[in-house]
């Protein structure tokens, strides 16, 4: 078990270094208002690593860094927009720190209690959140690309644009740390929830789909909008997707490309999500849908640790990891349906549910207390089941999202319900 966290940590570390090898102008640039520099992201992976392996969480005992030098890694103490003008270390003493807490780290992992693992993984899925927040970053800075076109991904499918029909019926929405022991706190515990009958889309909605809507002139409806989702489409100017631009081609990390038209939509707001459903004649699923549509085994009559089955992920049945840098096409995966036969609902695009962030009944904070309880009860939506940048390791059918509606810079798509 120490050996397979190990290799988390490790797998993680890569991602990380991918992303921030560059001449130091990269990393020390703002290449957006609304995310940090890179090598804010850099050093603060380390500093959260010091902080709950090598401090046990007590921030009041003294780390690797000053206490001074620490707190400029404090998110909630420094708003994105501001990290640029602070004092951070170099990408030169990022590099050395991050690397100084892992050498530690390791060397302490060899003698862990292999009870007492969750920190470590814990640590392992900060990072892997932060390398999906850099790609983020990536995707919104100019200049010359960084990254390449991406590894190649399985061909899709073609399939009948339909939707499943998930009967009526209690399942179990959630999980328990016997079960899921890397589970974070906002999934436990599992709970008991009966739900009417819905209907579920079997893939994501691609962006043929979407440009149709564009061409009906569902930008432009009132009618198909909420009423806060038009206000925000008058001042934003919304028109199409982020990142898609006016002669049909889109920016994708750095390079002009055609938009192929079987991949699902990415870089779409909640309230883009919303007016797209209601054009469309349908509405978002809530998680608890979703995730009975990814998880439970009517047959059976319980969950299964991914909606495939209990088997750990292979690339052969969901497109998780980064490599790809893109979402593949609808029907690249048949091997990775749910037991309801609906498909590519891990990895590919974030999907956004109608459900605001809140606890499951009897929510326990997890050692990293803050890392939902601030937000629960605010204006953010849930988004579920992982992009094509999320880590292997890092996502399950219980994994909750959440974001505020206005924001696309993240890889976020959508399938659509129906209730039935
Ligand atoms: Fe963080």
């Amino acid at each position: 078990m120490r050996e397979s966290v190990a290799r988390g940590l490790e797998a993680a570390r890569v991602r990380t270094h991918r992303l921030t090898e560059f001449e130091d102008s990269a990393l020390t640039t703002q290449h957006h208002r609304l995310m940090s520099p890179l090598v804010w992201d850099l050093a603060h992976i380390g500093q959260q690593e010091d902080l709950w392996l090598l401090r046990g969480g007590n921030s009041a005992c003294q780390g690797l860094l000053s206490a001074k030098v620490e707190g400029l890694y404090d998110a909630f103490e420094h708003p994105r927009a501001e990290r640029v003008s602070l004092p951070l270390l170099t990408p030169q003493e990022s590099r050395a720190f991050i690397g100084d807490v892992r050498g530690r780290v390791l060397d302490q992992l060899e003698s862990a209690d292999p009870e007492r693992l969750f920190p470590y993984v814990m640590v392992e899925q900060h990072e892997q959140q932060h390398v999906e927040t850099m790609l983020a970053t990536h995707q919104l800075r100019d200049g010359e690309p960084l990254l390449g076109a991406g590894a190649a991904l399985p061909s899709g499918r073609v399939l009948p644009s339909d939707s499943v029909l998930v009967p009526a019926g209690e399942f179990v929405l959630g999980v328990d740390g016997d079960d899921e022991p890397w589970s974070l706190d906002n999934e436990r515990p599992a709970h008991r929830v009966e739900l009417p009958a819905f209907r579920i889309g079997r893939v994501p909605v691609t962006n043929a789909e979407w440009q149709l809507f564009i061409d009906a002139g569902g930008y432009d409806e009132r009618r198909w909008w909420s009423e806060p989702g038009w206000v925000h489409r008058l001042e934003a100017g919304l028109q199409r997707p982020q990142f898609w631009l006016p002669d049909g081609s889109r920016l994708r990390f750095g390079a002009v490309e055609e938009i192929p038209t079987d991949e699902p939509v990415q870089h779409v707001s909640y309230w883009e999500a919303q007016a797209y459903a209601s054009w469309a004649g349908a509405r978002l699923p809530t998680e608890q849908e979703w995730e009975k549509a990814c998880a439970w085994d009517p047959v059976l009559c319980r969950r299964r640790r991914w909606p495939w089955g209990d088997q750990p992920w292979t690339p052969d049945l969901a497109n998780l990891g980064g490599d790809g840098l893109r979402p593949a096409p609808v029907g690249a995966y048949p091997g990775g349906a749910s037991a309801y036969g609906v498909e590519q609902m891990i990895g590919d695009v974030w999907e956004w549910t109608s459900s605001q962030f809140e606890a499951w009944p009897q929510f326990r904070p997890m050692l990293y207390a803050d890392y939902s309880q601030p937000f629960f009860g605010g204006d953010f939506r849930v988004l579920r089941g992982g992009s094509w940048a999320v880590g292997g390791a890092s996502i399950r059918p219980s994994f909750r999202n959440w974001d505020l509606p206005v924001r696309r810079q993240i890889f976020s798509g959508v399938r659509l319900a129906w209730d039935a």
